[in-house]
């Protein structure tokens, strides 16, 4: 398939991306087996990867969702981050794993942890698909990731500019002169 014109660079594939997805589930559901798993999906970026692991998935579990939003319509971290919405779920009943598009600065992944340590969720961990290979505001354990990505803006598989090219199957290097006017 073509390239979409916008982006400079294809880093992963549909095809890489399933093929690592399928991993990350088999693993998820081999360390939870024992567990009672709740996934907490982080909106918007999430919602393309969580729709897929979650059917990578075999044991049984649930998920719900939270929004996180900070980077409005630019390409970097306001540094302040703002969640809204309700989980449905006791946490306190769950063994929380936090999906996450892409982890930056970590701030996001930082007010996510505060938030679900104060519901007292009883056990949490994180399962991003991508995280930037940064010097990183605030330290972030991944237990789940996906993969690696360079310092650049990337969109597809979920994740937007400007709430676009979030529907691309792959995940791509977005062209500098899209944002940079
Ligand atoms: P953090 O709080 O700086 O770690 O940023 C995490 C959030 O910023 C993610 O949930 C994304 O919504 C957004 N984000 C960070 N980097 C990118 C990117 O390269 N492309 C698209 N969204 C990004
Ligand atoms: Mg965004």
């Amino acid at each position: 398939m073509d390239m979409h014109p916008d982006l400079e660079q294809v880093l992963f594939s549909r095809e890489r991306i399933a093929a690592r997805v399928a991993e990350l589930g088999r693993q998820i559901s081999d360390d939870y087996r024992n567990g009672n798993l709740l996934l907490v999906g982080v909106l918007k970026g999430a919602v393309v990867f969580l729709a897929d692991l979650m059917r990578a998935i075999t044991i049984p579990h649930r998920f719900d969702f939270i929004r996180a939003s900070s980077y409005g319509k630019g390409t970097t971290s306001s540094g302040y981050v703002m969640l809204s919405g309700q989980i449905e779920h006791h946490l306190a009943d769950y063994d929380v794993l936090i999906v996450e598009g892409i982890v930056d600065t970590g701030r996001t992944i930082e007010a996510l942890t505060r938030e679900f340590t104060r519901s007292g969720a009883r056990s949490l961990e994180v399962c991003s698909f991508l995280m930037k290979k940064r010097a990183r505001a605030v330290p972030v354990v991944c237990r789940y990731l996906g993969y690696e990505v360079p310092d650049r803006f990337v969109v597809g598989y979920g994740l937007d500019y400007d709430e676009r090219y979030r529907h691309l199957d792959c995940v791509g290097i977005l062209r500098r002169e899209v944002y940079e006017l």
